[in-house]
């Protein structure tokens, strides 16, 4: 089974990479590095660093003939799409495009897509479903919407077999601290920079899935479900300053958290019911929140002491 994965050097992308390779599958990796890393892509993993918006995509799909592909590259930050919702779209709409085309001309099997919960806007109601109302309250929520619904389409008219994935808030091992979610990571930045950590807010909620469950969702996608939308989530809410404590705690830190006010557009909770996801692709969320948090913050510290250990050597 060949796998193409586009965004594969990205947070999620790797740890997916990982899996798939432990599983024995061939692995291909489309990603043009704005945020993915090289150097952390496994021998193993056949590499093309392309835009998935360029027309060369095609070369690739004609070459390797992947029989699934699962499409994580994306433009990520909410920020970002604010500011230029044109290359939001390109990247996002545009390169989601592209992508189906090729799938439907080179007969991939299955389309796997990294939707987000952002699609819901402010929820009416918790747990949030698959079938809650989806009232996008950025571009980037709205790329994304628009992308499933190309999809849909794609599966109407071409026969097209899918599944969209809306995952929550992602955390874990190597996220940087640029793209959607990445308020444990930024938490983690400040505490060990001995710097305060900054709280907007803090009586939000949301559902923190680990990274290595998401990968075992998308893998699960592989097999099981068909032209389905998935939430793939813990159906836990943990309160912003909860989980800071948590940290803080569990790194042994005094540090005073800096409280501000909360943002306009934050969303104030957030927790999605992944009823449909343990049932029908056969997944269930294995990391509790504080077993996830030690395994970040482990991986975190590691990195910490490799970085000093070069720094120290190069010196
Ligand atoms: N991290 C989260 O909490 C979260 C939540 C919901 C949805 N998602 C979605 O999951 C996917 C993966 O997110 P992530 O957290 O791993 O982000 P990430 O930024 O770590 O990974 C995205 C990867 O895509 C690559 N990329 C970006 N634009 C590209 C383009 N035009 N062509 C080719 N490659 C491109 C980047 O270099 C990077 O390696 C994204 O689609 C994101 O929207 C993430």
């Amino acid at each position: 089974m060949k796998v193409l994965i586009t965004g594969g050097a990205g947070f999620i992308g790797l740890h997916l990479v990982e899996k798939l390779i432990k599983e024995q599958k061939d692995v291909v990796i489309v990603d043009n590095l704005t945020s993915g890393i090289k150097k952390r892509i496994p021998k193993s993993a056949a590499f093309y660093e392309a835009d998935i918006e360029d027309s060369t995509i095609e070369n690739i799909f004609a070459i390797e003939k992947p029989d699934y592909v699962v499409h994580l590259a994306a433009q990520v930050s909410v920020q970002v799409s604010m500011k230029n919702p044109l290359a939001d779209c390109l990247a996002n709409i545009a390169g989601t495009i592209n992508l189906l085309q090729n799938c439907v001309k080179y007969n991939v099997k299955k389309f796997i897509f990294a939707s987000s919960a952002a699609v819901y806007g402010e929820p009416a109601y918790l747990p949030i479903d698959e079938n809650h109302p989806q009232q996008p309250i950025s571009f980037y929520s709205l790329s994304k919407l628009t992308s499933e619904q190309y999809i849909k389409l794609y599966a109407k008219h071409f026969g097209l077999n899918h599944s969209i994935l809306r995952f929550a808030n992602v955390y874990g091992p190597g996220q940087n601290t640029h793209g959607e979610a990445g308020v444990i990571s930024i938490f983690l930045n400040s505490i060990f920079q001995e710097n305060a950590p900054i709280i907007y807010g803090g009586e939000q909620t949301r559902d923190f899935v680990f990274v290595k469950d998401v990968a075992d969702g998308i893998y699960s996608a592989l097999h099981y479900g068909k032209n389905h939308t998935y939430n793939l989530s813990t159906n836990t809410e943990t309160k912003i300053n909860q989980l800071l404590a948590s940290m803080l705690k569990m790194v042994n830190s005094n540090l005073t958290p800096l409280i501000k006010p909360q943002r306009d557009g934050d969303i104030r909770q957030s927790r999605l019911d992944n009823t449909k996801a343990i049932s029908e692709l056969h997944w269930m969320p294995r990391y509790s929140l504080d077993r996830g948090m030690q395994e970040t913050i482990d991986s975190y510290q590691q990195e910490l002491i490799e970085a000093r250990s070069k720094k120290n050597g190069d010196d």
